[in-house]
């Protein structure tokens, strides 16, 4: 399991979906998902995004067990996606006090999801904008179209926290032990891969930060080491290889294109190109092709059937 304590005031009320076996419906999942929930508890008690419908009962339970009697003051809505935003009319009725911070375009996606009153309740927020909730001040960064154009992250300044959204997110449970990279990888080609540009941009602002921990709405928290997924995110979005070698992407009706993309491995082969590997595009899932070319290199494939 992972690792998910963060400290003293904030905690995760997250939970897993183990049974799940496609994300959005078309991302395979071997080993479930998690959906982040985070907790702050100070002169003020926020909850940052609420989860997904699935997992309803469990996460009340979490915010039960860490809230007490205690009210509930904000609700920060990072992400409209449902798997973050399904309970906030539920979160809404349960605390008639707590006000909905999001950015303009939260709340004009807001209003279509869900028919809650926000004339006394809503908190818009802009770019650097900090809401001050006691010891820890929490500071707005907008991050449009990671991977939808509300998303916003959260800078925890006392802490030195970033609540990064779906950035920094895993497809995996977080009660499964198992190597970043891979599943991390494979969520963000899936997910927010065409978005290089707009996670450059916020890669820059967070360039500008002092963080010591990543607390993302999927997958782990990250403590140590950040520079090092940082600089994943960094080679990820401005579309630069890992690892120097070629891909073939094929398809081939007869076996004959296949033919043809087995002799084009075999050439650079001969010329020194260690990594050649041959995706058969008819065959692989499309979620899982690249990644599994850096695996399982199919030269030796020769069925085609
Ligand atoms: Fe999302
Ligand atoms: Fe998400």
């Amino acid at each position: 399991m992972s690792d998910m304590t963060i400290s003293k005031d904030i905690a995760y009320i997250g939970a897993s979906d183990m049974k799940i076996k496609l994300f959005e419906g078309q991302y395979i999942l071997e080993k479930g998902m998690s959906y982040n929930s985070y907790l702050i508890k100070d002169e003020k008690n926020v909850i940052l995004d609420t989860i997904d419908e699935k997992l309803t009962d469990i996460w009340l339970e979490n915010i039960d067990k860490n809230l007490g009697s205690e009210g509930l003051d904000y609700l920060i809505i990072s992400h409209m996606e449902p798997d973050h935003s399904y309970n906030i009319e539920v979160l809404a009725k349960k605390y008639p006090n707590m006000k909905l911070v999001g950015n303009q375009m939260t709340f004009n996606i807001l209003s279509n999801f869900f028919n809650i009153d926000l004339s006394e309740r809503k908190i818009v927020v802009k770019e650097g904008d900090i809401l001050d909730i006691g010891k820890h001040k929490l500071q707005f960064f907008m991050a449009p179209m990671v991977h939808w154009p509300e998303v916003m992250v959260t800078y925890e300044q006392t802490e030195k926290i970033v609540f990064s959204a779906d950035g920094f997110g895993k497809f995996g449970a977080v009660e499964i032990e198992d190597e970043w990279d891979c599943e991390a990888r494979r969520y963000y080609f899936g997910i927010v891969g065409k978005y290089g540009v707009q996670v450059q941009a916020l890669l820059k602002k967070l360039s500008t930060l002092d963080v010591k921990m990543i607390c993302p709405l999927h997958g782990p928290i990250l403590k140590e080491n950040l520079e090092y997924y940082i600089n994943k995110y960094n080679i990820w979005s401005s579309y630069e290889p890992e690892k120097e070698g070629v891909y073939i992407a094929c398809s081939s009706i007869y076996g004959n294109t296949l033919k043809v993309a087995n002799k084009i491995a075999e050439i650079l082969k001969q010329k020194g190109i260690e990594n050649v590997v041959i995706g058969d595009l008819t065959k692989e899932d499309w979620a899982e092709a690249v990644e599994d070319a850096f695996k399982y290199p199919k030269l030796d494939r020769k069925a085609h059937v």
